[in-house]
C-alpha cells in the first residue's frame, strides 16, 4: 500500500456517463447482500442517502481503483455517517476488517476546515478548490494517524488515502465496530482510563508533535477495556498559531467528561503546563 503525498493531479480516466454504467458501478463497490443484523444503522433508506452523499462520480471510479489495486477487496456496509464523511466497513483480500472513511465533498465543510490547515508549516501550498482542500484533508488525517502510531500511540493504522477515500485499521471484534467512550455508561477502572488518556493528550503534542484538535468522548473507542482515539483530521501541529487554544480545549473536554464521575482529577493546569513544559 502507498501514499503518494504530492498527488493532487487527476489521471486520465473514463468515468461513466450513463446512470445505468453508474448504478452498476456502485454495486460492484458494495456488494448488495448486505446482512442488516451484522452492521447497525444500516437500513436501505439510510443506505442511499449514505451513497448518494459521498459517492460522486470520482469516488466511484477511485474506489474502483483500490479494489483493482487489490487495497481492498469490496465494502460491505457503513459504519457511520456523519457531516463531514462516511465510515465504512470493507474487507481486504485477506479477509480482514478495514475501515473506510470517505469525506464529502462540500464547499461549506472546506470553508471552516482552512483555518486548521492554514498555519501548519506541513503545508505549504494551500488550495482552494473545495475537492482539493478536502482531499487535503484526508491526506492531513493520514498523516497525523502516522505520525501518531510512529510514536506508539493507539490509534487506528492508516493504510491508504487517496483524493477524499481514508483506509485505516478497523476497531472491533467482527463486523461489529468499537463503541464510542460516551456510549458506555460505566466505563471499568476510571483512573485507569483517565491515565491514558492523559498520556495519549501529552505523547501526541511531546512526540509526536501534534494536537487533536476534537477530542472528547465522542472520539475515542473503547476496545477491549481501553481508549483509542480516532477523527484526528483536525489534529494540528503544535506549531500551528492556534495549537494551544486546541490543545486547552481537548484538556477541557476529557476533564468535564471524567468530571461526571466520581473519581480524583489532577488539577488541569497543572496538567497542561506539564505538557508544554513551560
Ligand atoms: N477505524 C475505525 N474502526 C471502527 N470504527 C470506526 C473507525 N473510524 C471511525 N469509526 C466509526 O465511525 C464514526 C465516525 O468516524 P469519525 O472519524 O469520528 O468521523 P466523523 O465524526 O467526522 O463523522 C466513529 O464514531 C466510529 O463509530
Ligand atoms: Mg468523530
Amino acid at each position: 500500500m502507498e501514499f503518494d503525498e504530492e498527488d493532487s493531479k487527476y489521471e486520465d480516466r473514463e468515468l461513466s456517463e450513463n446512470s445505468d454504467d453508474f448504478d452498476k458501478d456502485i454495486d460492484n463497490i458494495i456488494k448488495k447482500n448486505i446482512d442488516n443484523k451484522r452492521i447497525r444503522h444500516i437500513d436501505k433508506t439510510k443506505r442511499k442517502a449514505a451513497i448518494e452523499a459521498v459517492f460522486d462520480e470520482r469516488t466511484i471510479w477511485e474506489l474502483g481503483k483500490t479494489i483493482q489495486k487489490g487495497i481492498i477487496d469490496y465494502l460491505e456496509g457503513i459504519i457511520s455517517s456523519g457531516k463531514e464523511a462516511n465510515v465504512y466497513l470493507g474487507y481486504d483480500l485477506e479477509g480482514n476488517e478495514v475501515a473506510i472513511k470517505i469525506y464529502k465533498i462540500d464547499s461549506n465543510t472546506s470553508k471552516w476546515m482552512r483555518t486548521y490547515i492554514v498555519g501548519d508549516p506541513r503545508f505549504k501550498k494551500i488550495p482552494h478548490n473545495t475537492s482539493k482542500i478536502i482531499y487535503l484533508w484526508a491526506t492531513k488525517e493520514y498523516k497525523n494517524l502516522k505520525r501518531a502510531c510512529n510514536s506508539d500511540l493507539k490509534v487506528p493504522k492508516p493504510l491508504f488515502v487517496k483524493n477524499n477515500i481514508l483506509i485505516m485499521e478497523y476497531i472491533g471484534f467482527g463486523p461489529i465496530p468499537a463503541p464510542k467512550l460516551k456510549d458506555i455508561k460505566e466505563p471499568k477502572n476510571l483512573d485507569i482510563l483517565l491515565n491514558e488518556i492523559l498520556t495519549f493528550i501529552k505523547d501526541l503534542y511531546q512526540k509526536a508533535h501534534l494536537v487533536h484538535g476534537d477530542l472528547s468522548e465522542f472520539n475515542i473507542l473503547y476496545h477491549n477495556q481501553k481508549p483509542i482515539v480516532i477523527d484526528i483530521s483536525q489534529g494540528v501541529s503544535i506549531h500551528h498559531p492556534k495549537a494551544e487554544i486546541f490543545l486547552v480545549r481537548d484538556i477541557k473536554n476529557i476533564f468535564n467528561y471524567f468530571g461526571k464521575f466520581d473519581i480524583d482529577l489532577p488539577d488541569p493546569e497543572t496538567y497542561y503546563y506539564s505538557i508544554i513544559k513551560r
